[in-house]
């Protein structure tokens, strides 16, 4: 790669936004340290292995050994690194605004770790409520302050949110649509800069399970100030989740008048101001961005004394969603209650074994508290829902067909592609009546009647 100055790298926090920033990184050739204060993780890794289902994680950390190691060591890493990232959770309190103190326990862990006399760039990466990149440089001056090292040890402060979806972080990584870079000061701004060179400039050779999508252009870099980078974060999944609910309140409205959804998708979708993506419509949104940033967004907003009504009926639309399958699935079946119902799909989206807020959950939840004995199967996210749903009367099956044996109704709740593939006849068969809810209007109707179902889509 022609001029390129690798740096050496902290990364706190290896969570999956942590982990596969931190293993790109390696991968492009900078020294990376990850630290974690949890010892299974560190141990995971430094044995190769991924402590998340992440696709192609194994396989890059493998290719980037050499350049990255594990430690539970914050000290250590942050001290010789000229980058240090925090990329720790912020977890969703009982008022929905999003916990920051485990990114101040960093800030003021790296703070103590400085070495006087040389300078650092600190990246706040966690999604954090406005104004906490302001905390985070009141916590690292207090500390260089009382350390007496405020004019010796120059610190930049950046903000740089990440747009990873779970399961395909490191290709959202390798292949952003844009980098964005909050920061005061020209000197955070050239280090990001330094960083992301080979992502902005694309000059690392694709992994060959990563590879370049055709036609993929240069990223472009928006640097801007640290508060509005903070606010591009949560505009961002708060729009992207508004989408969602609005194709699904216009699914409810479809099955009214007798309009198919999937066509007012396209139809809609071609519209470039409007764009194709996020507009299927289904059970609606889960896992854990969405719902935890569209409740600190609101949170943010009653901090200010300024309502958001729009983001707010995103999340009821959403919530609502759930109880409107339910109810067409009573529908269908006369009562849910004293029924089998079959549940394909646990995971909040395909890909992932992460059941956070799944709306499949959610739906198994509605349907148990109705009377149903439901009956789920997933392709890797059973051990994770069976945890989840601990307290609930749940059946677990490995196959997808022991599924549907003897029920009396089937859902389809994640639209896993391995379920396009399943023998529609033998579920069918195997039913004691054939009824089948595709919450994510990924079969064919034609081919699902054929087989033996009443079908029911959604906004079909
Ligand atoms: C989301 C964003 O897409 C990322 O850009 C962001 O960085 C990330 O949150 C985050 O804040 O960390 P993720 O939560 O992994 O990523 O999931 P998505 O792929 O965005 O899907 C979210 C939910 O929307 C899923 O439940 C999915 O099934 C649902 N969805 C998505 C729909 O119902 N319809 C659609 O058209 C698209």
């Amino acid at each position: 790669m022609d001029g390129f100055q690798p740096l050496r790298v902290a990364m706190i926090g290896t969570g999956y936004v942590g982990l596969s920033t931190g293993t790109v990184l390696a991968y492009l050739g900078h020294r990376v340290t990850g630290v974690d204060k949890d010892k299974s993780k560190t141990d995971l890794l430094r044995a190769g292995r991924s402590p998340i289902r992440e696709h192609g994680m194994e396989e890059l950390l493998e290719l980037s050994k050499g350049h990255i190691v594990f430690t539970q060591d914050t000290s250590k890493a942050v001290a010789e690194a000229d980058v240090i990232l925090i990329a720790v959770g912020t977890p969703s309190k009982d008022n929905g605004e999003a916990d920051t103190q485990y990114v101040e326990a960093a800030a003021e862990e790296v703070a103590q770790s400085l070495l006087p006399g040389r300078s650092y760039v600190i990246v706040v990466k966690s999604t954090v409520p406005i104004g906490t990149n302001r905390r985070v440089i009141y916590v690292i001056n207090r500390v260089m302050g009382e350390r007496g090292l405020s004019r010796s040890t120059p610190v930049h402060i950046v903000s740089n949110p990440e747009f990873l979806r779970e399961g395909m972080a490191l290709y959202d990584t390798l292949y952003p649509d844009r980098i964005v870079i909050g920061a005061e000061d020209p000197e955070g701004v050239a280090a990001m800069q330094r960083l992301y060179r080979p992502i902005l400039e694309q000059t690392f050779n694709a992994p060959s399970f990563l590879a370049r999508p055709s036609g993929y252009g240069l990223p472009p870099m928006i640097t801007t100030d640290p508060t509005s980078a903070e606010m591009i974060k949560y505009a961002s999944n708060a729009f992207l989740s508004l989408k969602i609910s609005f194709i699904n309140e216009i699914a409810g409205l479809c099955e009214k008048v007798g309009a198919d959804v999937s066509e007012i998708s396209r139809g809609i979708g071609l519209d470039k101001r409007i764009g194709p993506h996020f507009l299927k419509a289904g059970l609606g949104w889960g896992g854990s961005c969405f719902p935890k940033d569209t409740a600190a967004l609101l949170a943010i907003g009653k901090e200010y004394g300024y309502e958001m009504p729009i983001v707010a009926a995103a999340r009821q639309v959403n919530h609502e969603q759930r109880h409107r399958m339910v109810e067409k699935l009573q529908q269908a079946l006369k009562g849910v209650r004293g029924r089998v119902i079959g549940v394909l799909g646990l995971a909040f989206k395909p890909g992932t074994d992460d059941v956070r807020e799944s709306p499949a959950l959610d739906m198994i939840r509605i349907l148990v508290d109705r009377g149903a004995h439901v009956r789920a199967h997933d392709p890797a996210a059973v051990s994770n829902a069976k945890q989840a749903l601990e307290e609930l009367d749940v059946e677990f099956a490995s196959n997808p067909y022991d599924v549907s044996l003897d029920a009396e109704g089937l859902v389809l709740a994640t639209d896993w592609p391995e379920y396009v593939t399943l023998d529609l006849e033998r579920l069918a068969q195997s039913m004691k009546t054939p009824v089948l809810l595709d919450g994510r209007n990924m079969l064919d109707r034609g081919k699902v009647e054929a087989a033996g179902f009443l079908y029911m889509g959604v906004g079909k």
